[in-house]
């Protein structure tokens, strides 16, 4: 597939998201930022909204739930229009079940780890996923720095894709601006979300294509 960039509209105007969004035609799919004030202490929109927005734009809707239960609220957002969903492992009770109810309901499905959170107890879940997140930040705010910690976590889960022979993406979100992207791109990252790198950019767009060309090159 290839590199893909995925804005994140957290540091958005969220007064305006449908003109927010129409700003980043160059994106591959759009990161919404699902948090539910238990998982993370930050609250921002549920599968209303995000039904809405789905509604508003030609973009794949990249769903990024920091939620409680995912279990239970997984599957809403497939059905709401995304076309990606992200669960928390460290909240998730069955993520081999959910992971196959996310794709049933005609998402791709997809598994986050917290930057703490080993991927090696989950290598056998990779052939049930489409995405895998890697966090570069603890999750709940954009803006934060990136965390070069995890960096060999990035390596580690790319050995484990080709040792497994999966398809599988493999996504950073935190911190990823044209100062770390490349960092991750060498470690193995095809994936990148970028919330304020993006949104405070006096072009949205070329930022967009700049992150590209860097993870590119
Ligand atoms: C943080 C969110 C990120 C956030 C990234 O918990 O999951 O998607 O929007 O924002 P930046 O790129 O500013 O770190
Ligand atoms: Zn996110």
């Amino acid at each position: 597939m290839g590199i893909q960039i995925t804005p994140s509209i957290l540091n958005a105007d969220f007064a305006a998201l449908g003109a927010e969004v129409a700003r980043i035609p160059s994106a591959d799919w759009v990161h919404v930022d699902v948090m539910d004030n238990h998982f993370v202490p930050n609250l921002t929109f549920g599968p209303t909204m995000v039904e809405a927005l789905a509604r508003s734009t030609d973009l794949p809707l990249d769903a990024h739930l920091m939620i409680a239960d995912p279990d239970r609220h997984a599957p809403t957002y497939a059905e709401a229009g995304c076309g990606s969903v992200t669960f928390h492992v460290e909240a998730a009770a069955a993520p081999v079940r959910l992971a196959r109810e996310i794709r049933a309901a005609g998402a791709r499905a997809s598994m986050a780890l917290r930057p703490a959170t080993p991927v090696e107890p989950y290598e056998d879940l990779l052939p049930e996923l489409d995405m895998l997140l890697l966090m570069t930040v603890e999750p709940g705010f954009g803006g934060q720095k990136f965390l070069d910690l995890v960096l060999p976590k990035i390596r580690r889960a790319r050995a484990l894709m080709e040792k497994h022979g999966v398809e599988t993406w493999l996504q950073v979100d935190g911190g990823v601006s044209l100062e770390t992207i490349e960092r991750c791109a060498e470690a193995g990252a095809d994936v990148f979300v970028a919330g304020s790198a993006v949104y405070s950019a006096d072009d949205p767009d070329a930022m967009v294509e700049a992150l590209r060309a860097a993870a590119e090159a």
